[in-house]
Order: C-alpha cells, then sequence, then structure tokens
C-alpha cells in the first residue's frame, strides 16, 4: 500500500521478439483463451484500468470484465490518457457498459457524452498527478494494459509495484512494430530499469512471467 497513490499493475502480452502488435499498430491476438481468462481474473481484481490514447485509436478495447462469458458485475473504471482529446466519439470505451475517466492536457477543450474529464499535466499527462488523483477517489488498484508508450511512461516514473508479461510463442518481426516499451528508453545504463523475477508460469500458447520492480 502506498500512501499516496493506488498500487500499480502493468499486464500486456507481447511476441518473443517483444512486440505488442503488427507493423503500422494493427491488433493481432497474442494471447491464448487461458491467458486472456486470467487477464479478465486481474481486471476484475482492480478499481481502475489505464491505457494510452494510442490503445484507443489502434485497437478501440472495450476495457471491461467478463468472467465466465458474462460482463461481470464489478466493472473497475477505464482511464484514457488522451492530452488532445484525440479519443473518438464512438468508441467502445465511451459506452455504457463502465464508467470512464479521460485524462486531457490543460489545453483541452473536447468533452465527451460517456466520459469525465479531469486535467492532469499540459505536453503529456502527468502520470504521478493522476495516480494522485486516483487515490483521492479511493482507486486503491490500477491495470496498466499499454500500449508500449505507456508502459515506458509507467516504469520510467518507477510508480509501478508488479509486471506481468505473458510471451505468446510466436515472432511478429518489423521494426516499426510497438513493443513493450516504446518512448524514449534508456539514455544511459543507470536508467535501465531493473526487475526481480518473481514467478513464471507455462501457459496455452506462452509463458507467462510475473516481475517486481526493484
Ligand atoms: N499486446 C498487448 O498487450 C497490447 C496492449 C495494449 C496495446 N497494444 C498495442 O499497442 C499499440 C499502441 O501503443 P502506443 O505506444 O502506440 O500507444 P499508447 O501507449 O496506447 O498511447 C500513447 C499515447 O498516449 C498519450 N499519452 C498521454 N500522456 C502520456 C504519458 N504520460 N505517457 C505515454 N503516453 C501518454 C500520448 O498521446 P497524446 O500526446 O496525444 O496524449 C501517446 O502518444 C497498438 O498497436 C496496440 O495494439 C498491445
Amino acid at each position: 500500500m502506498h500512501a499516496n497513490r493506488p498500487n500499480v499493475i502493468i499486464n500486456c502480452a507481447m511476441s518473443v521478439d517483444g512486440k505488442l502488435a503488427l507493423p503500422m499498430r494493427k491488433q493481432t491476438r497474442i494471447s491464448s483463451q487461458d491467458d486472456m481468462d486470467r487477464v479478465y481474473k486481474l481486471r476484475s481484481m482492480c478499481d481502475a484500468i489505464i491505457v494510452g490514447v494510442g490503445t484507443i485509436l489502434a485497437d478501440d478495447p472495450g476495457l471491461v470484465v467478463k468472467l465466465d462469458g458474462k460482463l461481470s458485475e464489478h466493472q473497475p473504471l477505464r482511464v484514457v490518457l488522451d492530452t488532445n482529446g484525440r479519443t473518438p466519439e464512438g468508441a467502445e470505451v465511451l459506452d455504457d457498459r463502465a464508467t470512464t475517466l479521460i485524462a486531457v492536457g490543460e489545453d483541452c477543450t473536447t468533452k465527451w457524452a460517456g466520459a469525465e474529464t479531469i486535467v492532469c499535466g499540459k505536453e503529456k499527462i502527468d502520470i504521478k498527478q493522476l495516480l494522485e488523483e486516483l487515490k483521492k477517489r479511493d482507486i486503491q488498484k490500477v491495470l496498466v494494459e499499454g500500449g508500449g508508450e505507456t508502459i515506458w511512461s509507467f516504469l520510467h516514473t518507477k510508480l509501478v509495484d508488479d509486471m506481468y508479461v505473458f510471451i505468446g510463442s510466436m515472432v511478429i518481426g518489423g521494426k516499426d512494430s510497438p513493443t513493450l516499451a516504446d518512448g524514449e528508453g534508456s539514455p544511459t545504463s543507470n536508467e535501465i530499469i531493473p526487475l526481480d523475477l518473481e514467478e513464471m508460469r507455462q501457459m496455452e500458447g506462452g509463458i507467462l512471467l510475473h516481475y517486481r520492480l526493484m
């Protein structure tokens, strides 16, 4: 438990070569059904799910919890990092299956019928400030689901407790395919983010790795 922020868990699925999607950011299925079921369970244990607007634009995810194929009663808050208000009207994340909070920058004037907005930062969403705001709303546990730029930002700010990576048994390739951690990367070896391997488990279609942030 942290006094000023929720617990933060990252979850993502990547290919053996570290890619999250096809070149041109096109979504592809990396997780097995087994892994999808695990992700739904993980979502159901969280109070909020965070994604970057790049994921909204590429995948249009609903970010809801389904258990045994049915929409679960507890639906975590859906949170989008969207400095410039690029979430399109009609995006699944704006539907009424769960509530949605869009974190925008100071200069953004966009409003959405299906979501509350919160101003957090200027050039990019200030992750520390956003997490503090979520904590004030009694959000205790958040799941960061991607994409690569968003995961990098969370890792870089060191505001992460656990990271689950499902490695699907496949190679996607392509220098332009998004990876687990995009953004600027570590300019020197001092800034590399060390991880502590907590568990590894073979699953249908791949391997699940669970890391703790050191
Ligand atoms: N395999 C998986 O598990 C998985 C999961 C999710 C997504 N994906 C894939 O990931 C790809 C999308 O990833 P992406 O890296 O392009 O986009 P992303 O991480 O989803 O979103 C990045 C965007 O979020 C906004 N943002 C605002 N504040 C930010 C901050 N502090 N840090 C980072 N981003 C911030 C920025 O846009 P503004 O400057 O306009 O605000 C930024 O360009 C898609 O191809 C999708 O299919 C895969």
